[in-house]
């Protein structure tokens, strides 16, 4: 039963495969939580709470800091997941229990403010198999005045009370260098990660991990990421001794931020995923990696096969039209690669980034016929065909912009800012929704479009909305994003035949909220592999292989003059894209590059399907080894990576994981000399294996296979 309820003692339990989750109504009617954790043999084994025992006047009661969720009411100091102003000014939430219910597998437990008409609703959703638990908070008002909120979070957690010896691990990057690994004690006093912007950002990932030394393979670690690509914010919170209290609050950034919330109105926060492993962080990523492919991602493709795609950006950037970009498709063709997506530059005056921006027609120069005689050619040669759009940016100069300049985000008296030449488009108001969401129906039922690669290239800047009431404006940040995630579920519901991907310079809308609605993000704009390999590796950390789509170009920032291989196996970690303009490569590296797509596709059900395991520490991109394990666990396949080689830098031989220890597997690929070409699973995960790395940009592939 993943939900159960003990009416003697007013106790709820969540239960995964192998974790649980305890809440308890105390006499006094506190909502509190008793326990997340690994899952124990008996439902008494779960604590009762603790006294709640007297802390000095200056300081919130232990209750506070254990309580499921945090209320701005009595003394506290805990970040509250709710900050209402009621009609006559109070700013004061006091809850009591209404009711409850629960499904096979959610539970909602109601609550009412003693006073006004506020119901909140503390929704739980168990997704046993991966060993997750997503929450959400619903507000009702259903008193007869309006009531503001200053802060909308999705849910609290307080973390074991006996520590305070935990680490927060993070994401965090710029543009061109996103995911990159921040490992910090945690101290007293309140650590915040967020983004303020109208997509997740490139600084910071919406995810958070606090372990007590966990390393890959084993360890605590308390962990979770919000499904939300707008505005966001987690806030990791302890006490200083004595008190040992350690908390974490996520949701809806309340910078500039607020909600109106009408008397019969309902709003629902974004979910926030948590889970719990005593499996270190390798199983934390498993675990949130089969929750995407099995639950989260639109199911229409989550368990497809991505096709090999090209991609035309880096070959030639805006200079695209319908001569060339066939020329580049039959040369993509005979490579194998199965979907051609032409990237910006295909519309209005679209020559630089300076125009055209939100005139969505092609070219009348570039494609004087229109897309549909390129779609029919690059369908001709076996290929299917996709297009970049860049739906909630205009630029000044533009006929979009010319017809419509209250049409973005901007404050009256203030010259708005530009970002790369051009300006956002306020999707918070309904006729730009309706405008968007029209040309885009209108453009994939009028084309054979099997691929949107949907970008979004700059960060916000003044935020209003002049034609809204005032109350109303600072709403942009939440109505934007749900604005988008309506469009995109709607286009997808009308053309069900079309991948999306989610984009923005790179990985700036990275994040649970997008794999719900999008089939990839754009993983960085930095296609160097000297540099994409711990970018990839950051981002396995929370998200699936699959759904990174990962370059080979020419791309050279480090002039480290890579091979083919290094560049092909490097993007061997994902979904295989080619992007580079093939005009540049020989006749022997066309053939080349042919094999290696043919040997990605071997593999790829493993990559794409598969069971995700790192060989090497998260904290050693220098040396990274991966590992996937076919679904039928009848095969695998191993990449090892040299980024530079010292005199006393000796290869380490790399441990296996989650093979059967009795099986025998036979080793075929780049081992080291000597190395025996059969092993049972123990062995490899005992002893393991040593890859054949030699010198500078060196890379290994090694297949196993069971029997
Ligand atoms: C940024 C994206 O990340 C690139 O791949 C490319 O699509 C450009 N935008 C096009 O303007």
């Amino acid at each position: 039963m993943p939900i159960e309820y003990r009416a003697e003692r007013h106790r709820w339990l969540l239960s995964t495969t192998n974790t649980a989750y305890a809440i308890q109504l105390t006499e006094q009617g506190q909502l509190l939580h008793l326990y997340y954790g690994a899952k124990l043999p008996f439902e008494t084994d779960y604590p009762a709470p603790p006294a709640e025992g007297r802390l000095a006047s200056f300081h919130a009661g232990r209750y506070t800091w254990l309580a499921e969720i945090s209320l701005p009411t009595g003394i506290f100091d805990t970040e509250p997941v709710l900050r209402p102003i009621f009609a006559d000014g109070t700013r004061d939430l006091r809850l009591r229990y209404l009711t409850h219910e629960i499904t096979e597998t959610e539970l909602l437990i109601r609550l009412q403010d003693e006073h006004y008409g506020l119901e909140v609703g503390l929704r739980y959703r168990v997704w046993a198999d991966c060993d997750l638990i997503s929450r959400r908070v619903e507000l009702h008002n259903r008193g007869e005045s309006p009531i503001t909120f200053e802060e909308i979070l999705s849910g609290s957690l307080p973390l074991p009370h006996d520590r305070d010896d935990f680490r927060l691990t993070h994401l965090a990057g710029a543009w061109a260098s996103e995911y990159q690994l921040e490992q910090t004690p945690l101290t007293s006093g309140r650590k915040v990660i967020d983004g303020r912007l109208l997509n997740s950002g490139h600084a910071n990932s919406p995810f958070f991990a606090l372990d007590i030394d966990a390393t890959e393979n084993s360890g605590e670690v308390w962990f979770g990421g919000l499904e939300w690509s707008g505005n966001w914010k987690i806030v990791i919170e302890q006490a200083h001794q004595p008190y040992k209290f350690t908390r974490i609050a996520a949701g809806l950034n309340d910078y500039d931020f607020s909600w109106w919330l009408e008397a019969g109105q309902s709003f629902e926060t974004p979910w926030l995923t948590l889970g719990y492993t005593g499996g270190g962080f390798g199983q934390m990523s498993r675990n949130l990696h089969r929750y995407q492919l099995d639950h989260l991602l639109p199911p229409a493709f989550a368990h497809d096969i991505r096709p090999v795609l090209y991609n035309s950006w880096e070959a030639v950037f805006f200079a695209v039209n319908e001569a060339d970009q066939l020329a580049l498709a039959e040369k993509a063709a005979r490579l194998g690669v199965e979907i051609f997506v032409m990237d910006d530059g295909w519309f209005g005056q679209r020559d630089s980034d300076r125009a055209g921006l939100g005139d969505w027609h092609p070219s009348p120069t570039k494609f004087p016929n229109g897309l549909q005689p390129l779609i029919e050619k690059v369908k001709a040669l076996g290929m299917q065909f996709g297009l970049w759009v860049e739906p909630e940016m205009v630029n000044p100069d533009s006929d979009l912009y010319r017809a419509h300049p209250d049409w973005v985000y901007h404050f009256p008296n203030r010259e708005p800012t530009t970002g790369r030449n051009q300006l956002i488009l306020n999707l918070a108001r309904p006729d730009v929704e309706a405008w968007m969401f029209d040309w885009l129906d209108k453009l994939l039922g009028e084309h054979d479009i099997s691929y949107i690669k949907w970008d979004y290239n700059r960060s916000v800047s003044e935020p209003g909305w002049p034609a809204a009431r005032p109350e109303q404006q600072r709403e942009i940040w939440v109505r934007h994003t749900q604005a988008l995630y309506r469009i995109v579920d709607k286009l997808r519901q009308n053309h069900p035949q079309v991948l999306f991907e989610a984009c923005s310079g790179g990985g700036g809308r990275t994040g649970l909220g997008a794999l719900a609605h999008f089939d990839h993000m754009h993983t960085s704009d930095n296609t160097d592999p000297l540099d994409r390999l711990p970018i990839q590796l950051g981002y396995s950390l929370v998200y699936a292989p699959k759904t990174m789509y990962t370059w080979v170009t020419h791309t050279d920032f480090n002039q480290a003059k890579y091979s083919m291989r290094y560049r092909f196996l490097s993007a061997f970690m994902g979904s295989l894209c080619l992007a580079t303009n093939l005009h540049h490569w020989s006749e022997a590296e066309m053939d080349e590059a042919a094999r290696y797509i043919a040997e990605y596709k071997g593999v790829r059900a493993i990559v794409q399907n598969g069971t995700f395991y790192r060989l090497s520490p998260l904290t050693d991109p220098e040396n990274l080894a991966v590992q996937y394990l076919s679904e039928d666990q009848q095969r695998g396949m191993i990449l090892a990576y040299q980024r530079r080689e010292h005199f006393w830098n000796n290869p380490t031989r790399l441990k296996l994981s989650g093979l059967e220890p009795t099986a025998r597997y036979h080793l075929s690929g780049d081992l080291a000399e000597g190395e025996p070409a059969h092993l049972s699973g123990q062995a490899l995960m005992q002893y393991g294996l040593m890859p054949k790395l030699e010198g500078y940009h060196d890379c290994a592939l090694i297949n196993i296979e069971k029997g």
